[in-house]
């Protein structure tokens, strides 16, 4: 177990540290009805919803979770006000600009997985996406996925145009596309299907995150708004996932 600093009051004597999901999903939900509920700009919520992922980073780093995929802007998002999309693009590069190197420090690789290449994503983006992953590549403690204008479907019609590109190229037959292939072709590369998806706020759907990934997953909903979400909180969702039993389509 890695000892995290500033979180001696974790309690995780309800959890099984030998049996931790490999790879947590979290749809970060709220932000808008925590910020409306304190009568601020729905941007204030997702200014107050950082913390809250820095903490449940904290907290998978102590229970030793080995990847943990935050959904931090989908291809819906941009049907949201122009103000708020604005606000979101430059909220996610200035989170990474700041935080970078207090990740890196923490052995933590940062991946990024969406349409990275939309126009609509501003260069300055990229470039700190890309840096973020370079700079943290050697890292293994953790890696954190940042699912950044991502969709799931869109993700799957990538994989499947990439295999049609391959066949079309006579580096692939048709009868060679498989389940494993078109994992392969999708996400990032290592990356294992999610064992948990959390959706805080009380939702009770996955929107589009991680379709391919979640096919056996155990999804937990907590009546927690995102800003109010953090390290206990994901190890109480963790140990709602221990008290399932995963069957993988068996008796
Ligand atoms: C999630 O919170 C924010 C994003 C990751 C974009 P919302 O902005 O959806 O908050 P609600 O659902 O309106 O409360
Ligand atoms: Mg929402």
């Amino acid at each position: 177990m890695t000892e995290v600093a500033g979180l001696e009051d974790l309690d995780l004597s309800q959890v099984d540290l030998t049996n931790v999901p490999g790879h947590i999903g979290l749809i970060l939900d709220g932000n808008g009805r925590w910020a409306e509920a304190r009568g601020l700009e729905r941007t204030a919520g997702h200014a107050a919803g950082e913390a809250a992922l820095f903490s449940a980073i904290d907290g998978a780093l102590a229970l030793g979770v080995g990847w943990l995929t935050a959904f931090t802007f989908s291809t819906e998002n941009w049907s949201r006000s122009e103000s708020e999309v604005e606000f979101l693009m430059f909220f996610n590069r200035d989170i990474l600009e700041r935080r970078r190197d207090e990740l890196d420090e923490k052995n933590v690789a940062m991946h990024f997985m969406g349409l990275l290449d939309d126009p609509r994503v501003p260069d300055r983006n990229r470039e700190i996406m890309a840096d973020a992953e370079a700079v943290t590549a050697n890292n293994d403690t953790l890696h954190v996925v940042f699912a950044f204008n991502y969709g799931g479907r869109a993700d799957i019609a990538r994989a499947a145009r990439r295999a049609a590109e391959l066949v079309a190229e006579g580096q692939l037959r048709p009868d060679q596309i498989d389940e494993p292939l078109i994992g392969s072709l999708m996400g990032i590369p290592g990356m294992p299907d999610a064992d948990l998806i959390v959706r805080s706020s009380g939702e009770h759907r996955i929107s589009n995150f991680l379709l391919w990934q979640a096919a056996y997953a155990e999804l937990v909903f907590p009546n927690i708004l995102w800003p109010d979400y953090g390290a206990q909180a994901l190890v109480d969702s963790v140990v709602e996932y221990q008290s399932r039993v995963r069957r993988f389509g068996t008796a």
